[in-house]
């Protein structure tokens, strides 16, 4: 399974962030490369979902630096990290139900350049433009979602929405996907066409950091797992190498959710 190292597209160092004096991010470093998959799994409240916003520029850090591509993004308001490549899914699915799944994508490419045949286009107005349309239509039949394009989201299956949220984040054709949970809440021909969706972004060159409790699945998808426990990082390496770490072992102890998945849907 080792493949030569590709060079990180994101490399996060020494980064704290608190929320007052509870310190939710605590001098991490991480990095996720072009094309790889990388699990970020911890306990509840262990800091992933915030170091998500962190990284996206939703909450500022206090301490350390975020690199994007070479750059220091850490004073980039988030509008313009969306638009240089970072995006994201939530952890609990953010759509607007009354819209229609199209209109939902669409909102994806808002404040996105993309090019044309005449050159490069802002997209103002993106319902009006043809090339919205074709890019929305590849990213909704990258996530087999053609046949609902026009459906209202609040009258799709739970587990449908997830698919839409990751056609939102990746219509602009991001250099980087932050995936905060996304298989919570699927059945099992859901989550087994989330990985060959993963696979399959993560093969045009994108690099996806995906947050996930269940080790079979991240087993499934990647080579390597970082595991942070009240914000600090407690291990890096193999998912099976995790699964016998005593540090991990102990962060997770009592907890039952590091193998097999977590019994308690919570969102
Ligand atoms: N907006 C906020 N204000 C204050 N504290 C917060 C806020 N958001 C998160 N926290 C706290 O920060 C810590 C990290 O929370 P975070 O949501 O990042 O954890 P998580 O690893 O994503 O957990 P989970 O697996 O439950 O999603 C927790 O102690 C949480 O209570
Ligand atoms: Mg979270």
């Amino acid at each position: 399974m080792s493949k030569a190292p590709a060079a990180p597209v994101l490399r996060v160092e020494h980064l704290s962030m608190r929320f007052g004096g509870l310190v939710a991010v605590d001098d991490l470093s991480f990095s996720a490369a072009r094309g790889d998959i990388t699990a970020l799994i911890g306990p509840n409240g262990a800091g992933k979902s915030t170091l998500v916003a962190c990284i996206t520029g939703v909450l500022r850090i206090d301490a350390g630096t975020i690199r994007f591509q070479g750059n220091g993004v850490q004073n980039l308001p988030a509008h313009r990290r969306a638009r240089i490549g970072i995006t994201r899914t939530f952890q609990k699915v953010r759509l607007a139900d009354q819209l229609t799944v199209y209109e939902n994508v669409v909102a994806g490419l808002a404040g996105h350049w993309f090019a044309n045949s005449s050159g490069w286009l802002r997209v103002l107005r993106p319902l009006s433009t043809r090339e919205a349309v074709t890019t929305v239509g590849q990213a909704l039949e990258r996530v087999g979602l053609s046949d609902v394009s026009g459906t209202v989201v609040k009258s799709l299956p739970f587990g449908r929405r997830h698919f839409v949220e990751i056609a939102r984040a990746i219509v602009s054709g991001p250099k980087l996907l932050l995936l905060d949970e996304p298989a919570t809440g699927l059945t099992e021909p859901e989550r087994e066409r989330l990985s060959q969706l993963v696979r399959d972004i993560a093969a045009l060159g994108c690099a996806i950091v995906l947050i996930e409790h269940d080790l079979e699945l991240v087993g499934r998808l990647c080579d390597r797992v970082t595991v942070i426990n009240h914000g600090r990082r407690i291990f890096t390496g193999t998912p099976a190498a995790a699964q016998n770490d005593p540090a991990v072992i102990e962060a997770y102890l009592g907890v039952n959710q590091l193998i097999g998945g977590r019994d308690d849907a919570r969102d």
